[in-house]
């Protein structure tokens, strides 16, 4: 693979600036912010002053911890534009997330918001080896998720040419790529699974492909899945973080030169890491719930988010700024099964270990009698791995899912194609558990 490290006078010098420059910039901001909420939120104004916080009271960064977090529901009960500190006509744009229930959580951007994210994009593709003059094939879904629009005011705002193709219609997906050959793509990374088979479906080596860089993001991948599409690509696989209400895709993007985890953007995003149980921060290096303050948004200011998604922060590498550690899930994804505690990317982790399977996965969680069962339901690498093949797999699988994870699941090899296919977010678990 090409060495795509990006030129340091290249970067916004706040990327590598002292910890003392960045923390002084984020605490000055982070005044504006709390006074920016306060001022223009009803919603904020009553939960401070339910705490006892007022903005005039944060003197140093730690001072954020007397103030409310912000959930979800906060944002459903603002339905839909509740929580935005501007009037609607200064809105540039609205983005919404379809929640699993009810209705959407709805996000709403000044231009200077377009802006801020467009650079935080571009400044998260420059970091994933993107360069200006690049081709950049835009698989996200386009429309109120933020993944496909996020992807593509970056990707110009880094000076690249945009091929906004969107989610869906694979086998011209590949059409395109062979055809117009971009240098990068930014999909998510069970989709970019999907895209695999389909080139080796057309009779085309994806090795062979002029991609060279796939920014990943939008949902959970191991590093094991990170091996297996870097060698069946040829190219670099990196991580792209972030979710609707902080702003959207670039809230933490990892560097091609170290691939150690997301840096996060520091200057506009405040991070914490929380205990779930107790709502106490917990020191960097500790796992725990990642919470996000914005630093600089003025439509839709955010304090204090509890995203639900675990991780920890680590001090810097590639630059000044943190890093979190790869998400491996979120409170929400995690399945109970008899008392163990299970990720879908454990499952992952495993699965990518037997030759034999492809990496498509679908876990199915009933009951049987009292007792919750698991089956997971995984495809066989090719057509021509036969019965006997796939029960060794299967019992394979089996086999490292009791060892490592401690549970007992049912592996179902299915026929190559018998996995639903992701064209966007996979869905990995499918719950038949009686209500
Ligand atoms: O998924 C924004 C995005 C688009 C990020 C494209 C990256 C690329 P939401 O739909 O609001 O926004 O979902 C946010 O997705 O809280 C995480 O649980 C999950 N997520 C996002 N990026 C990652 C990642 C977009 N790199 C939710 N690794 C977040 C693991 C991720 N999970």
């Amino acid at each position: 693979m090409l060495d795509l490290t990006p030129d340091r006078a290249s970067l916004d010098p706040i990327e590598i600036a002292s910890r003392d420059e960045i923390s002084a910039l984020q605490l000055e901001r982070l005044k504006w912010s709390l006074r920016h909420a306060y001022d223009n939120v009803p919603h904020y104004r009553n939960s401070f002053d339910a705490a006892g916080a007022h903005p005039d009271d944060l003197k140093d960064l730690s001072d954020l911890a007397k103030f409310p977090f912000t959930v979800k529901s906060d944002l459903r009960d603002n339905y839909p534009f509740g929580m935005f500190a501007v009037p609607r006509e200064k809105l540039a744009r609205i983005h919404a997330s379809s929640g699993t229930t009810g209705k959407p959580t709805v996000v709403g951007y000044t231009q200077n918001d377009v802006d801020m994210w467009a650079s935080a994009v571009a400044r998260s593709m420059r970091a994933s080896g993107t360069r200006p003059g690049d081709m950049v094939h835009v698989a996200y879904g386009y429309g109120l998720f933020t993944g496909g629009l996020g992807a593509h005011y970056g990707a110009e705002k880094l000076g690249c040419t945009v091929v906004p193709v969107g989610g869906g219609m694979t086998a011209r997906q590949i059409t395109l790529i062979d055809d117009f050959k971009p240098t990068t793509i930014m999909v998510t990374p069970s989709y970019a699974l999907s895209l695999l088979d389909s080139f080796r479906e057309a009779g085309l080596d994806p090795r062979e492909s002029s991609l060279q860089v796939g920014i990943f993001g939008a949902e959970p991948w191991t590093n094991a899945m990170r091996a297996e599409i870097e060698e069946a690509f040829d190219m670099h696989a990196v991580d792209i973080y972030g979710l609707s209400e902080v702003i959207g895709p670039g809230v933490a993007n990892e560097c091609v030169e170290t691939k150690d985890g997301p840096t996060i953007w520091e200057d506009h995003f405040y991070p914490e890491i929380i205990n779930p149980e107790t709502g106490e921060p917990v020191a960097d290096g500790e796992m725990g719930e990642l919470v996000f303050t914005s630093l600089t948004k003025e439509a839709f200011p955010i304090i204090r988010y509890r995203t639900r998604d675990l991780s920890r922060l680590l001090p810097g590498t590639a630059r000044s700024m943190r890093r979190m550690e790869k998400i491996t899930g979120r409170s929400d994804d995690m399945i109970i099964l008899r008392g163990v505690n299970v990720f879908p990317t454990q499952i992952e982790e495993q699965l990518m270990k037997v030759a034999a399977l492809a990496p498509h996965f679908q876990i199915e969680l009933s009951r049987d009698g009292r007792m919750d069962a698991m089956t997971v339901n995984v495809e066989a690498a090719g057509s021509d791995i036969g019965q006997a093949e796939r029960r060794a797999a299967a019992g394979d699988l089996a086999s490292r899912i009791k060892d490592v994870i401690g549970i007992t699941a049912t592996v179902s090899v299915q026929d190559v194609g018998g996995v639903a296919r992701s064209q966007g977010k996979a869905v990995r678990v499918v719950d038949n558990r009686p209500k």
